[in-house]
């Protein structure tokens, strides 16, 4: 048994977040085995990791990021996303056929996730199965929750990263063979969207999907342009989230659905049929997609929502910064569109990023009993001229909070 001690902040639920004043954390093998205001005699003689005043909160998770572009964050970030991806992301990911170029890049990814303190995350690689197969490997030895796709694109892209339908199913199948058993870090299709996916290429993915009983990651409804291509490409289908179900991807483990900033009706029932998230990237949507989530009214429907920082759509790695960038963006699109949303509380926008998000990839994402001590203490961000709450540090810091505020990152109870 271990213990921590300090100020501690999780989610409860979506409308409760709760703070444990000066209080002590007891950890069995990595797993919270409870909170305690005083030590309790029976731990008399464990040894206590003293946080002081510091702020213990859960670690976040990532539910859209793309690995790849990170070199490209900060950049290109004046354009729409047709010419984004196709002037920029593109031929940067065609350098991931390069194992070395691949291994540098995601060896400071993973490094650079973690110094944000993102320690679970779902993660589009490219079309590339060895280099993506590194990156799981590197989440899988640092012990982080992951889902990694290798990415399915057949038309529409530049012949660099397009594939044909056989070999893409190839080594798609190969690559959830090899990864399927792995303890964290765990392989997901990954489409990347309609608009560059066959029929015979999804429904290929559905079939798999079936037999490995694995789930899905894609972008969904993200943009005017992307949502009416779909519903165009695939006019039987009824809607961006029905081709995927057409094609048999739901339903096979978790799904993930990108922005989803224009679903329709259909859209919203087949994406809560199958229990998936829709994933707000509050920094993607503002610079290449130029549309707002309804996460007010879509979480009031019962839609689950989780938060990404899609690198390098979003610039920002830490999602305590989308934790409040989400919450700006509410109150914008109630503001200008006031039938259309709510705004979302903080509350809820940290439940979004921590405990709901986390839901995804097990018992992660809060500190009550029986979650693993995925946390991070924050600390060096009150100042002496106003008292503030172990929640309100906790807000401040999802507003200017920068990496030297997380003073210690715990992974399964170890400290990295
Ligand atoms: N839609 C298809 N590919 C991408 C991508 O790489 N990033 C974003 N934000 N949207 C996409
Ligand atoms: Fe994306």
């Amino acid at each position: 048994m271990e213990l921590f001690h300090g100020n501690i902040v999780f989610s409860r639920s979506r409308d409760e977040i709760v703070q444990y004043k000066d209080s002590y954390i007891a950890v069995e093998n990595g797993v919270v085995e409870g909170i305690y205001p005083r030590l309790p005699e029976k731990f008399a003689g464990a040894a206590v990791t003293d946080h002081g005043d510091d702020v213990i909160i859960p670690a976040f998770s990532d539910l859209h990021v793309h690995a790849p572009q990170y070199p490209q964050r900060g950049t290109a970030m004046d354009v729409l996303l047709y010419d984004w991806l196709n002037n920029y992301t593109f031929p940067l990911e065609a350098r991931y056929a390069e194992p070395e170029f691949a291994r540098a890049v995601y060896d400071a990814f993973v490094d650079d996730l973690i110094l944000h303190g993102t320690m679970h995350a779902a993660v589009f690689g490219t079309i590339h199965a060895r280099a993506t197969g590194y990156l799981l490997e590197r989440m899988e030895e640092k012990g982080m929750h992951a889902l990694v796709g290798k990415v399915n694109m057949d038309m529409a892209s530049p012949e660099y990263l397009c594939e044909n339908v056989k070999s893409s199913l190839r080594e798609t199948e190969s690559f959830l063979e090899k990864y399927m058993d792995n303890r964290t870090a765990k392989p997901i299709l990954t489409p990347r969207f309609a608009p560059t996916c066959s029929r015979d290429l999804l429904a290929g993915l559905g079939k798999i999907g079936r037999k490995y009983q694995v789930g899905v990651q894609t972008h969904l409804v993200e943009s005017l342009w992307e949502a009416q291509e779909a519903v165009r490409l695939y006019p039987d289908c009824g809607s961006d989230t029905g081709i995927y179900e057409k094609a048999g991807l739901l339903g096979n483990g978790p799904v993930i659905g990108a922005h989803f900033i224009f679903p329709q009706e259909d859209d919203i029932r087949i994406l809560k049929k199958y229990n998936g998230y829709a994933v707000q990237c509050p920094d993607a949507t503002v610079n290449v997609i130029a549309g707002i989530m309804r996460t007010g009214a879509l979480s009031d429907d019962g839609v689950k929502i989780g938060l990404g920082s899609d690198i390098a759509g979003g610039a920002n790695l830490g999602i305590y910064s989308q934790i409040s960038r989400s919450v700006q963006l509410s109150k914008l699109k109630k503001f200008y569109e006031p039938e259309e949303n709510r705004s979302i509380s903080f509350e809820q926008a940290f439940w979004m990023g921590t405990k709901q998000g986390g839901e995804l990839f097990g018992k992660v994402g809060s500190l009550e009993p029986g979650y693993a001590f995925d946390a991070l203490v924050i600390g060096g961000i009150a100042d002496p001229f106003h008292v503030l709450t172990p929640v309100q540090i906790t807000e401040r810091f999802c507003y200017l909070g920068e990496t030297g505020h997380i003073k210690a990152r715990y992974l399964s109870g170890k400290r990295i």
